[in-house]
């Protein structure tokens, strides 16, 4: 879609679709509502009567214009409320999204001048558009995308079009991530992803280191390797950094994100109701790649790095097993008693390596545990953090960004239930309090390093669309990560 701003006037801008956001109860006596009345010759209050239009949140007028508007038809939508949020204009952006579906050109009237509210509502409009149409043929494919005016009541100014690209860039990371969530297995294999992390780098000046199975083995990386052992599809471990010139020292922001690409569970396998989504499981690998693109993009001043495990978790001769016992990366070792929890496995290697780069703060996104969902519902997501102060930053990012998260304890009294008789830890604990227990498991590789963990299983995937997120992948974590980030420039 074809976003640009306009001061073209409202009864004669030439479009298919105009749409007009109103605010407070019935149609409000604005000048463009008054404006658009007139040259409707009254048509517009008689239909709002007709149609009893009393401007409750999400009702909506849309009647043809009969070539007394530039515009073909009129869409009157309601905000709802009386006051306008970023978050009610954001819900606007949403519901246009649904609007423009079958149009090719569109204008909508900004409800406010505000450069925070443009932004709200293009993340919105660009969320709410998005459709996975990789594997679409024939009259399903959709066709060319939209093009759309933003109509200002002024002339557009640098802020406003600073606005426009900023929400632009944040909005295409979510709707990337999204895309390879739902690209489907035998395609985002780990090479698959590698090279997509490759890609991206190359198109906007990010560094991009891949290591293949060879490599992941030579440098000790016991835990992605024996996650992979039976697979044919080799592993691969992503490291991209962004490192801008004059950026703020004092920061520096890992993110790792679990790139498990299908997760069938291995020799302890799931039955195949809870393999159906599998392929969701390299959500957290995609959110970090898509933050570091977006973070460079942006030109944010801070140094951003974004470290990848990857590979299936599938069956075959060389599988590994429950029983086996692997000596990590950092040293410790593990005995693996059950493999459908992988993801740990492999992030303790990621999170090891992560931790040598020095940083501010590691934080990672991973599709860990069902007892996460069992715990929060499919919205929102598990946040652990070893310091107080950063749990409460990550949590006020998150609110800026309308994303949900909800602080979870790094209970001390259940490492007990992660302790191996033959071995420093086990990947499993007693059944109880299961998203804690992998938390204190990936906790044991951190080091001193301060730390966020962000347990995604649910929000990364959904049976059903919700707000601005579709069916399937949603980009979950990517607008709070950016906007965690840009706390750092204040
Ligand atoms: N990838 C799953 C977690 C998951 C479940 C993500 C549902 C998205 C939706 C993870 O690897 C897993 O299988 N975890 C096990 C851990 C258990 C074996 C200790 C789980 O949650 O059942
Ligand atoms: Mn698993
Ligand atoms: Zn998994």
């Amino acid at each position: 879609m074809k976003l640009s701003l306009s001061q073209a006037d409202l009864t004669t801008v030439d479009v298919d679709l105009l749409i007009v956001p109103v605010l407070g109860v019935d149609l409000p006596d604005d000048p463009n509502i008054k404006a658009l009345d007139e040259a409707l010759g009254g048509e517009l209050r008689r239909i709002g009567k007709f149609e009893e239009f009393s401007g409750k949140k999400g009702q909506s007028l849309q009647l043809h214009t009969f070539g007394k508007l530039g515009a073909k038809k009129l869409r009157v939508m309601a905000i709802g409320g009386k006051e306008l949020s970023a978050s009610e204009i954001h819900a606007v952006g949403v519901n246009a999204a649904r609007a423009i579906k079958d149009y090719k050109t569109f204008a909508v009237q900004l409800p406010s001048g505000d450069a925070a509210h443009l932004s709200a509502f293009v993340e919105g409009l660009l969320l709410g558009s998005y459709r996975y149409a990789e594997y679409l043929t024939g009259s399903r494919k959709p066709k060319a995308a939209a093009r759309g005016l933003l109509l200002t009541q002024r002339k557009p100014q640098a802020e406003e079009r600073n606005a426009l690209t900023q929400a632009t860039i944040v909005a295409e990371a979510v709707n990337l991530t999204r895309d390879l969530v739902n690209r489907p297995p035998n395609e985002l294999t780990a090479q698959a992803l590698a090279e997509e992390a490759k890609r991206v780098a190359r198109e906007y000046g990010i560094r991009c280191t891949v290591w293949g199975k060879a490599e992941i083995v030579r440098r000790g990386m016991t835990l992605l390797a024996a996650v992979n052992a039976g697979s044919e599809e080799e592993p691969r471990f992503i490291h991209m950094s962004y490192v801008p010139r004059g950026r703020r020292k004092g920061a520096k922001v890992v993110f790792v994100g679990k790139g498990l690409t299908f997760d069938s569970g291995g020799l302890s396998i799931k039955p195949a109701k809870s393999m159906e989504t599998m392929k969701c499981d390299m959500a957290g690998g995609a959110a970090t790649l898509a933050i570091v693109a977006a973070a460079a993009r942006l030109k944010l001043p801070i140094e951003v790095h974004g470290v990848i495990p990857s590979t299936d978790n599938v069956i075959g001769g060389k599988a590994f097993k429950p029983g086996d016992i692997y000596r990590t990366l950092d040293g410790k070792t593990v005995e693996v008693l059950n493999t459908d929890a992988e993801g740990r496995l492999i992030l303790a290697d990621a999170l090891t390596y992560a931790r040598s780069l020095k940083p501010t703060v590691l934080i990672d996104h991973a599709t860990l545990t069902g007892a996460c969902m069992v715990a929060l519902g499919q919205w929102r997501a598990g946040l652990y953090a070893t310091e107080d102060a950063l749990r409460d930053r990550y949590l006020a990012a998150a609110t800026r960004a309308g994303e949900a998260f909800w602080p979870l304890p790094l209970d001390e009294e259940l490492k007990d239930t992660i302790k191996s008789s033959i071995a420093d830890l086990k990947n499993t604990g007693d059944g109880y309090g299961g998203s804690i227990a992998a938390a204190l498991f990936l906790k044991e590789f951190v080091g001193e390093a301060p730390w966020i963990h962000l347990d995604i299983a649910g929000p990364a995937y959904l049976s059903g669309a919700h707000g601005s997120s579709p069916k399937g992948g949603t980009g979950f974590g990517v607008r709070t990560a950016l906007e965690f980030i840009k706390s750092y420039i204040e």
